[in-house]
């Protein structure tokens, strides 16, 4: 039998593209756990629709962009500048992002985001129409669309618009909030039901997906039943599909001859010091400041370990438009500077804090070599640096220090040491725990992590999820 086509639709792509002339292009892997997750998925016929992450004014760089990309199996939708800054820094990343990851709304100009939000949510079903636009272009029948994200909420309804026959599932990747969050938006019922249009609606966690069941039972009034959300008779299913990610491809990585020779310069470097690690695009969900207070502590309160931690602190720049993250840019630079000046001496830093995304050689090796890693976000759909650092530790077995708001505490909480981010006091405790742990228990945290990211991959969360929507298009059909 012919394979069946899928058509993924996400705000961004898996590269990323840089101009180097008037027809001629680079293109660079994207950063963050969508595409990771995404580019983990083998063996099917998918094809990629989504922005290029930069504004291509004319049609001569159009053209150009579109033929590279074909070669990676993407295809892109173009946006123009204005809309692009609305739909993207304003209504996605300045609106929605901070009011799912419970931070509500930028304090300093929330007056004036509440005043430009009609005109922000307008450009976001601007830009969601033309994703939906390239998507009919593209289909054909029997493929599977899968939309993804916050971006794109708007989407499922565009596209059973165009044709009630589509396939079509949508998947968060970040947590859906309490209903009582979700209320406060101005344009929370026709979120609701543009992605009520979806056949199948998939989130994280349970807990997810019963938020998103309550925000449609209490606000648009609809009935919630143990499969989804009933509207006079239409189903739309909705359930929970963990993230995963391909831990194959971390460890044949750390096999390689360069990684091995990484491995052994990073060991060499940081001699006579356990490694601590952090992994995050440089974003407010991170609890990068809380992160680093916290480490801060530890020193204050355990002289004796001063000369022999280190902290290494990767933080990948992000939405670097959106105000909000440039002030948590400086805030951060502040406070590792003010520490590195505390407890630095003339040849070591207690921090090494890199600007920097790392190609994935680099960050397999310092996954590797990493003793304790820390993932302190204040809310993170799944979380998949602390998937990837488990899936490194096979000789190691270090400890991960998880915050318990990431979805992922609810996967590694057995074998992880699960913090409150905003507690200090608790997270320094916990550092000094790790670090002193016995092997023993080091192993037995480590046996049971690895057993659930190595069973559980990028792999097997796609093919449900696909099969989940094949089903329940046939459910469907079969019930009218
Ligand atoms: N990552 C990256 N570039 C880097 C460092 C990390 O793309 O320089 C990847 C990392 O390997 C992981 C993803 O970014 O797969 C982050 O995913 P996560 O779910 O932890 O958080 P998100 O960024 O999606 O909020
Ligand atoms: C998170 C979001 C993704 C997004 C990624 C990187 O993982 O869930 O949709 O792609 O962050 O952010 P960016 O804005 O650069 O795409």
């Amino acid at each position: 039998p012919m394979k069946q086509r899928l058509l993924v639709v996400a705000n961004r792509l898996p590269v990323s593209a840089v101009r180097r002339g008037e027809d001629s292009w680079y293109l660079e892997v994207s950063a963050g756990g969508l595409v990771s997750a995404l580019l983990g998925v083998k063996d099917v016929d998918a094809r990629w629709i989504g922005w290029a992450g930069v504004n291509v004014p004319d049609e001569v760089g159009q053209r150009a962009l579109t033929k590279a990309l074909a070669e990676k199996r993407c295809i892109p939708v173009f946006l123009d500048e204005e809309i692009a800054h609305q739909y993207y820094n304003g209504y996605c990343n300045n609106i929605l992002w901070p009011l799912f990851h419970y931070l509500g709304l930028p304090q300093e100009d929330r007056l004036a985001t509440t005043r430009s939000f009609q005109s922000q949510f307008d450009s976001y079903k601007r830009a969601n129409k033309m994703f939906a636009d390239v998507v009919n272009k593209h289909y054909q029948e029997g493929d599977v669309v899968w939309c993804h994200d916050y971006h794109l909420m708007f989407l499922p309804k565009c596209l059973k618009e165009y044709n009630s026959k589509m396939k079509v599932g949508w998947f968060l990747h970040t947590p859906f909030p309490s209903s009582e969050i979700h209320r406060t938006l101005p344009s929370r019922s026709e979120l609701l039901r543009s992605v009520l249009a979806a056949d199948l609606v998939g989130f994280h966690t349970y807990d997810y997906a019963r938020h998103f069941v309550s925000a449609c039972t209490r606000i648009l009034g609809l009935e919630g039943t143990p499969e989804g959300v009933e509207d006079q008779g239409k189903l739309t299913r909705v359930a929970a599909f963990p993230i995963g990610i391909d831990s194959d491809r971390f460890k044949r990585a750390l096999e390689l001859p360069a990684v091995r020779e990484h491995i052994n310069e990073l060991t060499h470097r940081f001699a006579g010091r356990k490694v601590m690690l952090g992994v995050d695009r440089l974003d407010m969900i991170k609890g990068i400041p809380q992160k680093i207070l916290a480490f801060e502590k530890f020193l204050e309160e355990n002289p004796s370990w001063r000369d022999r931690v280190v902290l290494l602190q990767i933080a990948v720049p992000t939405r670097t438009d959106v105000p909000e993250y440039q002030k948590l840019t400086s805030q951060v630079h502040e406070i590792v500077g003010r520490i590195n000046g505390r407890f630095g001496t003339l040849t070591a830093v207690p921090i090494h804090h890199l600007d920097r995304s790392l190609d994935f050689h680099a960050l397999c090796a310092l996954y590797a070599v990493t003793d304790v890693a820390l993932v302190t976000s204040l809310r993170d759909g799944m979380n998949l640096v602390s998937y990837e650092f488990v899936a490194c530790q096979g000789s190691k077995k270090g400890v991960l220090i998880l915050s318990e708001f990431a979805g992922a505490a609810q996967s590694l909480g057995a074998g992880a040491l699960l913090v409150n981010p905003w507690n200090i006091t608790e997270v320094a405790a916990s550092i000094g725990y790790a670090l002193n742990m016995s092997p023993d228990e080091r192993e037995k945290r480590h046996r049971h992590n690895y057993a659930h990211v190595t069973t559980h991959t990028a792999q097997d969360w796609a093919e449900t999820f696909v099969s989940e929507l094949n089903d329940t298009v046939v459910e469907a059909q079969l019930r009218t």
